[in-house]
């Protein structure tokens, strides 16, 4: 049966709306955060994607958080998908969640409560008929303000049934078009799922007038299953993160829900307005905006989710590809053909491998980006797509930055103490150093410490290689620790200790965001 919706209109009962919670749900992950730069990016690469919503914020959080939401609905002014903004249910949450997303041209505003009766006895303070109460104001506010109006039932997986079904009938009573019950904790299971799904849309008076919506965490590992267990029952809006990212252990990763349902379109047939092809290029712009990496055996978009080890996989997927793989690693952007141009590769060649490889830069970044492609085919015999996309994406990821490495010079060897002699910009300012460490390594840290004084402790420090050979690439990722704020930096280079000065740099480009950004402390977040 079709139902009528205020964002999407009429939408056909086998379509499932991908309700992308990157820049809320995995943005407040330690470790995760994103400046605004970092966020328009990721929104614009979602947009791409095709989610159908995308949770830009949580607006009340802090001032940084209000000036995201703001400026994604002002960029997605004329159209694109719905920017819907998180609140409690306090009146100003609310107003202050309203006036981030006004400029959208499609705008919903994602109210929540908690249900179970742990979570109101112990957080709220607050008895069953005043979360009711809660409710039907919160609901009702935000619906004076926006058509579109998700209210989720926090913990709601938790909660008991009989009240589950009041809190959503008064949700729906007040004007809610979207039903959102969480698995806030990770603790349920896909028969739970199934169960609380079925009986609401079962009882509840006015369900078959609103869309049912799941999101699901990841602490048992079941955030997919869950998601999938869900619509069966009938939910038909997904809440999802790229990456999985998220609260603890992460939320049902949105590149696996949409590729389930796409690769057993069998025994699942629903559809969802995502464009697989970006699946790969979103993931990894993810990656390198927040310096985590996916691990090796992630499915869909790790590094050997389509890598094929034992001679006997290799020589069935070379008889017939279908053997052994699922779905084609095209379908998810990966490219076939993987080796590159060297360095007689001109710019118009280099402009259709980015168009490739999901790229469209301007030109002054294509330039940029030209050059230190040049640079790497100077000093690497093969250039492979994954080396052009951590090129490209640390080039358009660092555009923004306040401080930028111009030189560094390394004297080191045995017997010798290594010296590190530097340049950087700072807010467009030439500044150099010189210094002196425990290796060559050490010395270039301590030279940048000279440079922008910080009381940051050095947490991890990790190198990876991005290709194969002794000419790869190097990935360092450094993790810096102030004030118990984390960032994390990525950088890549042939040069190992040049691509750790990157990584360091692009830390302390964070430390930099991170200090200008602030938050009440009263603030507190919620998964
Ligand atoms: O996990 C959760 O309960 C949430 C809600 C705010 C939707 O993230
Ligand atoms: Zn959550």
């Amino acid at each position: 049966m079709a139902i009528s919706h205020p964002s999407f209109g009429t939408i056909d009962d086998k379509r499932v709306i991908v309700f992308d919670t990157t820049l809320r749900d995995g943005e407040q992950s330690p470790g995760f955060s994103m400046n605004l730069e970092e966020k328009l990016r990721m929104a614009e690469a979602l947009a791409e994607l095709g989610v159908d919503v995308m949770e830009a914020g949580f607006p009340i959080a802090s001032q940084g958080d209000f000036e995201s939401v703001l400026s994604i609905a002002q960029r997605f002014a004329k159209d694109g998908p719905v920017v819907c903004g998180l609140s409690r249910s306090a009146p100003g949450d609310i107003l202050r969640a309203v006036e981030a997303v006004k400029p959208a041209a499609r705008q919903r505003i994602h109210t929540f409560l908690s249900t179970s009766d742990l979570h109101m006895r112990v957080k709220l303070r607050m008895s069953r008929e005043e979360v009711l109460e809660a409710i039907t104001k919160s609901v009702s506010l935000a619906r004076n303000h926006v058509a579109d109006v998700e209210w989720s039932a926090e913990d709601g997986s938790r909660t008991d049934p009989e009240f589950l079904c009041r809190c959503v009938e008064a949700a729906i009573k007040a004007g809610a078009t979207t039903i959102n019950i969480p698995d806030t904790v990770g603790y349920a299971v896909p028969d739970d799922l199934k169960r609380i799904f079925t009986m609401l849309r079962e009882r509840v008076p006015g369900a078959d007038g609103v869309i049912f919506s799941t999101h699901n965490h990841d602490d048992l590992g079941l955030a997919v299953a869950n998601t999938l267990a869900a619509i069966e029952a009938g939910a038909r809006q997904v809440e999802a993160t790229i990456n999985g990212i998220g609260e603890r252990a992460g939320n049902a990763s949105l590149e696996e829900v949409a590729m389930a349902l796409r690769t057993r379109a069998d025994v699942m047939p629903y559809t969802t307005g995502i464009v697989t092809q970006n699946i790969l290029r979103t993931s990894r712009l993810l990656a390198t905006i927040t310096s985590f990496d996916v691990q090796p055996n992630k499915a869909i978009v790790g590094r050997n989710a389509f890598a094929h080890e034992s001679g006997i996989h290799q020589d069935g997927v070379l008889k017939d590809k279908t053997t052994y793989e699922i779905m084609t690693p095209e379908s998810v952007g990966w490219s076939t053909n993987s080796l590159v141009m060297g360095k007689h590769s001109g710019r118009a060649a280099f402009r259709d491998k980015l168009a490739t490889l999901g790229y469209t830069l301007g030109d002054n970044q294509l330039n940029d980006a030209f050059r230190r492609f040049k640079d790497l085919a100077d000093r690497k015999k093969v250039v492979y797509d994954e080396d052009i996309v951590a090129l490209v994406d640390d080039e358009v990821v660092r555009a923004q930055d306040r401080l930028k490495l111009l030189a560094l010079t390394v004297a080191t060897g045995m017997g010798t103490r290594p010296t590190a002699s530097l340049a950087v910009e700072i807010d467009g300012e030439k500044v150099e150093a010189v210094a002196g460490g425990d290796g060559a390594v050490d010395a270039t840290f301590n030279a940048l410490q000279q440079v922008v004084p910080h009381q940051a402790t050095l947490k991890l420090y990790a190198v990876q290689s991005v290709t194969g050979g002794t000419d790869a690439q190097a990935r360092v990722t450094v993790r810096l620790e102030e004030e118990g704020k984390l960032v994390d930096g990525q950088g890549a280079d042939t040069d190992t200790i040049i691509a750790s000065a990157r990584a360091y740099v692009h830390a302390l480009n964070k430390l930099l965001a991170k200090r200008s950004r602030t938050a009440p402390p009263e603030m507190m977040r919620s998964a």
